[in-house]
């Protein structure tokens, strides 16, 4: 994608109104937006927080946060934006005196922005140099993972990250062909060892997304956020998380669900002995989907799951 054809794209932001309601913004409130990518968010979150209110927004991309700073620009004086790993969110938030906040959010993964990028190698069906990082400043690449992985290594991200059942084809056919330089290569590959297509998913999708998790350590960096943001809410304060893959909303459920606890003992244990105090209380009852309409008009959210929480 071109540059001028990337400034005339944008990226929908997901479950709008759902978020601004979970996250209970109002005006004069400090929030942090964790993945502030275009802005979609951020914008309607300092809307809703305005006359006073104040957004911090990180993001690991730096095209991202271009994209921010010119859409966010009438709320120039409310927006700190950082480059940065939402790993970091606490000592983030904490070197910019941004604590303690009313809301956090995350809106997970990527943005349409980064998909339709050909210089990222996000997607299987542009041409692109096998890369998939978010941040230009990560040393490791998805070719580096495809090129040097053993083939037991690389079965077990396939199984791990995608829940591939055909892990194990996959990752000999890989290690057969490889060196890979590009995701059509790749692509290609992945579907001559998956054979016919048995499913409504392009046969790569589980490889690019298992690839994808890989390089940005996505789950360990959620966990480790997670834990961080808990402790930078002030009492009342909202977490809200919006996850696509059911392997980042379990641990966004794990988490509310013992933070939210009294009692965290083994089930066998007859009488607590944890001491365990919950820190937070669910406000969504499961996870909130978007709604018909929302996915008949932006078919990219229908595997949106939103959960949030309030601290106690
Ligand atoms: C789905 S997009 C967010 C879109 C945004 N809510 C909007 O309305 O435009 C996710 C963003 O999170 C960023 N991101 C993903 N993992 C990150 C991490 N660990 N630290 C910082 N940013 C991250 C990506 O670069 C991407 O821009």
């Amino acid at each position: 994608m071109s540059a001028a054809t990337q400034s005339t794209l944008s990226h929908t932001p997901v479950m709008l109104d759902e978020v601004v309601h979970a996250l209970a913004v109002q005006p004069g409130g400090r929030y942090v937006d964790c993945t502030v990518g275009g802005g979609g968010h951020a914008e309607a979150i300092l809307e809703a927080a305005s006359p006073g209110g104040l957004l911090l927004g990180i993001d690991a991309d730096p095209r991202a946060l271009q994209a921010a700073r010119s859409r966010l620009a009438p709320f120039a004086d409310a927006v700190l934006l950082v480059e940065g790993n939402f790993r970091d969110v606490e000592a983030i938030c904490r070197s910019h005196g941004f604590a303690p906040v009313h809301g956090i959010l995350f809106d997970l993964g990527l943005s349409s922005l980064q998909l339709l990028d050909e210089a990222r190698g996000f997607s299987f069906q542009l041409e692109a140099p096998l890369d998939m990082r978010f941040s230009p400043h990560q040393t490791l690449t998805a070719a580096d993972i495809v090129n040097t992985y053993d083939e037991q290594a690389l079965a077990n991200l396939l199984w791990r990250y995608g829940q591939e059942p055909l892990s194990r084809r996959i990752a000999r056919r890989i290690v057969q062909e490889r060196p890979f330089h590009t995701t059509t290569q790749l692509a290609k590959t992945v579907e001559k060892a998956a054979g016919r297509r048995h499913h409504r998913l392009h046969p790569a999708t589980r490889t690019f997304q298992s690839l994808r998790i890989a390089v940005n350590q996505e789950l360990e960096n959620l966990a480790a956020a997670l834990e961080q943001s808990r402790d930078l809410l002030g009492y009342g304060g909202r977490l809200t998380v919006i996850s696509f893959h059911s392997l980042e909303d379990s641990i966004v459920k794990n988490f509310l669900r013992q933070e939210s606890r009294h009692c965290i003992c083994p089930p066998d244990v007859p009488v607590c002995v944890c001491g365990h105090k919950p820190t937070l209380r669910l406000i969504t009852r499961g996870a909130v989907k978007p709604s018909p309409a929302e996915v008949a008009a932006n078919p990219r959210c229908r595997s949106a799951r939103l959960r949030a929480a309030e601290r106690l």
